[in-house]
């Protein structure tokens, strides 16, 4: 059998199990056994599979097939065009949280131009965290979570980016292991309703972390403590950027107008101009 037999095969037994981009996901576990980039594999696709192929790439395809997230399955995932380490300790990140990272570059760039200390709460493999200290060179930034088993995964990505030395990693509850106030706080929380838990796909329900999705009853238990942390943990002038859910916008700018009262509160829209980010300017 050729490599791009074993592909089609591999392919059609995905899209049988109700996998969606069948094609696509195939190709990337194929890839990952072979060590092959996209235009490698194309190349290579008459070659014979060895049975050692055939055995590593059907033993990833039933993994799948299980509804385990190829990101799982390789141990990687690209965030904001840096390749980051997985487990299943932590979230995988989503293309929709690299808006987060757009709006506290903006701001770093534009507002905290001089220093800018910044929080990343619920930091889960470091995405965010690591994106910002590669994008912002004068920037230091301060990561938390309460699972110590992400903030070993964060370690590691801080060490392949080397960021290490300007981004701090702490255990604890939301902003309580800060050791000084910073101009920015930067968060994608848990937010996900209780009752919708269970509405997820199985990738999500089965295999990603509860710690890293439950909002409690109505999605905003974690916002709502972070907001009640924020004031004494902002430098004068600081912000925050919280991720929302799509239908949260109104709710999560209210809850800002109660504790930030002054400050000037505002939702950013996704590129399916659905609410995603809800940030105050204090
Ligand atoms: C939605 S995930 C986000 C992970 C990462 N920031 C990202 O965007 O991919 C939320 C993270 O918050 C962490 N978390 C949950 N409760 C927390 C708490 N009370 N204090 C700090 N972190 C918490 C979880 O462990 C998880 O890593």
């Amino acid at each position: 059998m050729t490599l791009g037999e074993a592909l089609a095969q591999a392919a059609k037994d995905l899209a049988a199990n109700g996998i969606d981009d069948a094609r696509l996901e195939a190709e990337l576990l194929l890839r990952h056994i072979l060590g092959l980039d996209r235009v490698a594999l194309y190349t290579s696709l008459e070659q014979t599979v060895t049975p050692e192929q055939a055995a590593a790439f059907s033993a990833l395809i039933q993994r799948r097939i299980t509804r385990e997230p190829a990101a799982y399955i390789t141990g990687h995932k690209e965030f904001f065009g840096l390749d980051f380490q997985l487990a299943r300790s932590v979230l995988i990140p989503r293309p929709e949280t690299e808006l987060l990272v757009e709006k506290a570059i903006d701001l770093a760039g534009t507002v905290f131009t001089q220093s800018c200390l910044i929080a990343d709460v619920g930091t889960g493999c470091g995405a965010v965290a690591v994106a910002l200290a590669v994008n912002l060179p004068h920037a230091r930034i301060y990561a938390t979570d309460i699972s110590s088993a992400a903030l070993e995964i964060s370690s590691s990505n801080c060490l392949r980016h080397d960021v290490s030395d300007r981004v701090t990693l702490l255990q604890g509850d939301l902003l309580g292991p800060l050791p000084e106030p910073v101009h920015l706080i930067v968060a994608n929380l848990p937010y996900v309703r209780r009752s919708e838990l269970v509405e997820l796909s199985p990738e999500i329900s089965k295999f990603e972390p509860h710690l890293a999705l439950s909002g409690g009853a109505d999605g905003l238990r974690m916002i709502g403590r972070l907001m009640g942390q924020a004031g004494r943990n902002l430098l004068p002038s600081g912000a925050v950027l919280l991720e929302i859910a799509h239908d949260q916008g109104q709710a999560v700018c209210e809850m800002a107008r109660r504790y930030f009262p002054d400050s000037e509160i505002g939702v950013v829209v996704d590129f399916s101009g659905l609410d995603r980010v809800v940030s105050i300017l204090t």
